[in-house]
């Protein structure tokens, strides 16, 4: 029993991040548009227009807000154990410190579902955005191979989809570096065409289109919360930073939340004025926001949104390709994973075969399985990850009550109580097909533990 709870040592933990040193390089400016550029994509392009049209109607900018304040909760335990336990690792490095071994087995497991299968949604919502574009120039991709079954009449695959993401598959493992230049100048484009959106739409607003304002009640405004809450997904990205940030003490908090502060904002904005243009009944279409200026005749306004958006989206899916390498990469240094997914290229000296695994297996889910389906399914594992690291701050508080942290989440144990409670009442609105996935996925996780990660972890002393 007791090697289901054995825990990494954290003083191992702090000497390897010490000799590792990265360079500080990124200041306050720079952790805020890496975290635009890994939260503003598919979420805000096209999810949005399915959960007015589905669960929240107009009210769905209420969904937004209850989304963003459980993000803002969430963050805040993410960023107080990024600067307690400062390496480079996500949430399963953390847990596997402070919760022990399987659950921290568990929360990878749980986390690799999300990041393959955001990888795939948003792989679909860039498709969306892609095809958007090419039927303004009269190009169409034939119907079978346009979107995955069930998405559209006559659907088989989603081929644009698995396309890139194959093509994001072959630049990572070749180790191109992620350039914070570039990704700057990627995110300002990126908000530029939200503003222009924003802009232009608000003329064409009718206000009786927000009449009726909660259609499907309380209810489905939660709901809806519970579906945007993709869009909000990635700043995690900026406490996997905090080795390379100068003076993380300040730079941590103010990221993460200026961050989500400018996603909300933009979020808001966006869907204010997509609602107004067009009643919520018409946006369960697959690019609602091209969409929505068609409708009013802004045809030129559309195609440039749709080119920003495939540019925006693109960082997303490196972001996401990274994270999943990251985290693989991580257990199975650990032993907890195959040795495959740890073998670093001599040549390109990345892993080459865990990248063009992740590549492979998202490409074939977004070829196959719909938009909604897999949102929900991200929502849900990233909501039970929030649930965890929420408690862990607490565990970690009891556990190691002085140490040296950087930022600290304010009034524990209530904040961090009500941050998994929030998230566990969004994950019951789930529906329970979601349920069903995800829990046959934990599952496996448990029998893959027992059956192999126990036995070959490096912390098991008879391996
Ligand atoms: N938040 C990310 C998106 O909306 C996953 O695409």
């Amino acid at each position: 029993m007791s090697s289901l709870f054995r825990k990494k040592s954290l003083d191992q933990l702090m000497l390897e991040s010490q000799t590792k040193r990265l360079s500080r390089s990124l200041n306050t400016f720079d952790l805020i548009l890496l975290g635009i550029g890994c939260v503003v994509g598919t979420g805000i392009f096209v999810i949005t227009g399915v959960a007015a049209a589905n669960d929240a109607g107009p009210a769905i900018i209420i969904s937004f807000i209850l989304a963003a304040i459980a993000c803002a909760l969430a963050a805040f335990c993410y960023a107080e154990f990024s600067s307690s336990i400062p390496v480079s690792g996500s949430v399963y490095t953390y847990s596997y410190a402070t919760l022990g071994e399987f659950l921290a087995f568990l929360m990878g497991w749980d986390l690799m579902l999300e990041y393959v299968i955001a990888l795939s949604a948003v792989a679909s919502g860039w498709s969306s955005y892609f095809q958007s574009l090419l039927s303004g120039f009269g190009l169409h991709i034939p119907k079978a191979l346009s979107a995955a079954p069930g998405a559209a009449d006559g659907a088989v695959f989603n081929l644009p989809g698995a396309l890139i993401i194959l093509l994001i598959t072959f630049i990572v493992s070749r180790g191109v570096k992620e350039s914070t230049k570039l990704n700057n100048i990627i995110v300002l484009i990126k908000i530029a065409i939200v503003l222009l959106f924003i802009i232009s739409g608000f003329a064409y607003v009718k206000p009786e289109n927000w009449t009726p304002f909660m259609p499907m009640g309380f209810h489905g405004v939660i709901a809806g919360a519970a579906t945007v809450f993709f869009a909000y997904l990635g700043f995690d990205a900026i406490a996997n930073a905090s080795e390379e940030v100068k003076n993380p003490q300040k730079a941590m908090p103010i990221g993460i939340i200026g961050a989500l502060g400018v996603c909300t904002i933009l979020y808001i904005g966006v869907s204010f004025v997509l609602t107004g243009m067009v009643h919520y009944t018409k946006l369960n279409v697959s690019d609602p926001v091209a969409f929505a200026l068609q409708v009013v005749g802004l045809n030129s306004v559309a195609g440039i949104i749709s080119a920003g958006a495939i540019i925006g989206i693109t960082t997303v899916l490196i972001a996401l390709v990274y994270a999943q390498v990251r985290l693989t990469f991580a257990m199975s240094r650990d032993g907890l994973m195959p040795k495959i997914f740890s073998n670093v290229h001599p040549k390109s000296k990345t892993p080459v075969a865990n990248t063009w695994l992740t590549g492979a297996v998202a490409s074939c889910i977004v070829g196959f399985v719909n938009l909604s389906t897999l949102a929900n399914l991200v929502s849900i594992g990233t909501l039970a990850a929030f649930t965890v690291i929420s408690i862990a701050v607490i565990v970690l508080r009891k556990k190691h009550p002085n140490m040296n942290t950087a930022f600290k989440v304010p009034f524990v144990p209530v904040l961090p109580i009500i941050s998994a409670v929030i998230c566990m009442i969004l994950a019951f609105t789930l529906k329970w097909e979601t349920w069903r996935a995800f829990l046959i996925w934990i599952v496996i996780g448990v029998v893959v533990y027992f059956t192999y990660a126990r036995r070959k972890s490096h912390l098991n002393e008879t391996h």
